[in-house]
């Protein structure tokens, strides 16, 4: 079945130099390739402004952030400002990685006020949601996933929905070469959507963990995976495109 809108979202993380990402972009623009699907960049919080403008003369790609403040201003010393981020024209915003969870202890409770402003000021929120090894061996999947929707998305005011984007990313796929079989991921992704409880059938749900230009085709092919969340295979310009035009084939 041939999708209406897909997304490949690169999440940089920690990665690239400016004579990388200078590279990277000399490497799409020699492609020529026709971008029917979306494609999203985040950056490091310091590329931002410098992606943005050689997006904007490469056209086609989008950039966002991979994590905000849950306020908008004052002393946070060190902080990303969703309102800074709106007022730089960024798109889009990721709440609620695995790394920003595990790493830095963010809970839902934190992170539903992060995706309440960055939506309240306009930018798309790809919010992740995902199981560990540990909780999908004891049978938990489904309910570590619905904990993460019910708290983190509280009180999301129906006109934002719209805005709002979600990401399965199994903890045991990420960055481990082991992603989830299209089926697991599928299952998933409709469990997902049947717990949104407005713009069930538009939100975009991005499967993340371990997408390659391999996989990718085998995952678009569900019915409830929209798009990917690439971390390693969207840093290299020759992989990205691959899993653009990947995406722009299972478009209609
Ligand atoms: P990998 O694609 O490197 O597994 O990373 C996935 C991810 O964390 C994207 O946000």
């Amino acid at each position: 079945m041939k999708k209406r809108e897909v997304h490949i979202v690169g999440n940089w993380k920690m990665n690239q130099t400016l004579v990388e990402i200078s590279q990277f972009f000399i490497e799409m623009s020699k492609m020529k390739m026709e971008l029917k699907c979306k494609a999203w960049i985040a950056p490091q919080a310091i590329h931002i402004s410098i992606l943005k403008e050689i997006a904007f003369t490469t056209g086609s790609i989008q950039i966002g952030a991979q994590n905000c403040c849950e306020h908008d201003s004052g002393a946070y010393t060190g902080e990303i400002s969703p309102l800074g981020l709106a007022d730089i024209g960024v798109e889009f915003v990721i709440i609620g990685h695995s790394e920003r969870r595990t790493i830095y202890g963010e809970q839902n409770s934190l992170l539903n006020k992060k995706v309440l402003l960055a939506l309240s000021h306009g930018l798309k929120v790809i919010y992740c949601v995902g199981e560990t090894l540990e909780e999908r061996e004891s049978g938990q999947t489904f309910s570590i996933i619905e904990n993460q929707l019910d708290l983190g998305l509280k009180n999301l005011p129906a006109e934002q929905a719209k805005n709002l984007m979600i990401a399965y990313e199994p903890v045991w796929a990420i960055g481990t070469g082991k992603t989830a079989t299209a089926e697991q991921a599928e299952e998933v992704h409709a469990f997902i959507r049947s717990k949104l409880t407005t713009q069930a059938e538009q939100t975009i749900i991005l499967y993340g963990g371990s997408v390659k230009p391999d996989n990718i085709d085998s995952l678009l092919a569900k019915e409830n995976i929209d798009g990917a969340l690439v971390g390693g295979a969207s840093l290299k310009a020759q992989d990205f495109r691959a899993l653009c035009s990947s995406a722009s084939t299972a478009m209609m």
